[in-house]
């Protein structure tokens, strides 16, 4: 099962420039951040062990469920901490400045998991197993498996809050969940590379055929479920 980890101690600020080149105003940027180096720690740190909590419990339905059904609910999941970097350009985006008050209330995705299943019917049944744990609270869902975006993204959004146990205190903490079947993310990789793509020629040629992809990958997505079906009920 393939897991891919940021570790949140590891965030090297001066790094962080995406293709590992800093400019001027990257640098300023960073600067200002710095002076809450410490507090920034310490909720990244949260947000991790937010990650951790997720995950177990997923690992925990995984192994319920693969015995019960003798397939895996989900064949890999992806965990990331969104970077110092992209957060302050999210909040920037949005007008904000970088503070710590500012990224709990107005960023719900500094923790991700991401969910990479085989099949769309094990997507419902496991972010429902999910959502009705007592200890989650579902802040936001967006499904967008039953109404694709227009560029025709495939998955399920989950915004979840879930508590972590400190020496003193429990906190809340946010983490998104997003779910898509085997196909749909490798569609959404090749999707992603376009857009944060510069200067791409016949771009709209492009996005017209991955919008038909797109279509044929949730038609392809729907048929492997109706054969495993057929296969499970000739099962003895
Ligand atoms: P963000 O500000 O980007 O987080 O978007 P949002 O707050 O409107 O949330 P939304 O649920 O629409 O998207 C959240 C995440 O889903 C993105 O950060 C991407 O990881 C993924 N996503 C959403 N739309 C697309 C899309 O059209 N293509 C791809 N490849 N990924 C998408
Ligand atoms: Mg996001």
């Amino acid at each position: 099962m393939a897991v891919k980890h940021v570790d949140y101690s590891e965030i090297d600020f001066a790094k962080q420039g995406g293709d590992g080149s800093i400019t001027h105003s990257d640098l300023e940027n960073l600067l200002k951040m710095k002076d809450q180096y410490k507090d920034f720690q310490l909720l990244m740190m949260k947000y991790d062990c937010a990650l951790s909590e997720v995950r177990t419990k997923l690992d925990v339905l995984n192994k319920e469920l693969s015995l019960r059904n003798n397939r895996n609910p989900f064949e890999a999941i992806k965990m990331r901490i969104k970077t110092p970097m992209s957060i302050y350009n999210k909040l920037e985006a949005k007008g904000l400045d970088f503070s710590l008050d500012n990224i709990k209330k107005n960023i719900s995705d500094i923790a991700g998991i991401r969910v990479i299943c085989s099949f769309v019917d094990d997507i419902y049944m496991l972010a429902d197993c999910l959502a009705k744990q007592d200890d989650i609270e579902v802040i936001q869902k967006k499904d967008y498996i039953e109404k694709p975006k227009k560029s025709g993204y495939r998955s399920l959004h989950l915004i979840i809050e879930v508590p972590i146990f400190l020496t003193q205190e429990k906190e809340f903490m946010k983490v998104e969940v997003q779910f898509r079947t085997i196909a749909m993310d490798f569609w959404a990789s090749l999707e992603h590379k376009m857009k944060y793509k510069k200067n791409i020629e016949n771009q709209d040629v492009i996005s017209d055929d991955l919008k038909f992809s797109a279509d044929l990958i949730n038609q392809l997505d729907l048929r492997m479920q109706q054969i495993r079906e057929k296969i499970d009920a000739s099962e003895e």
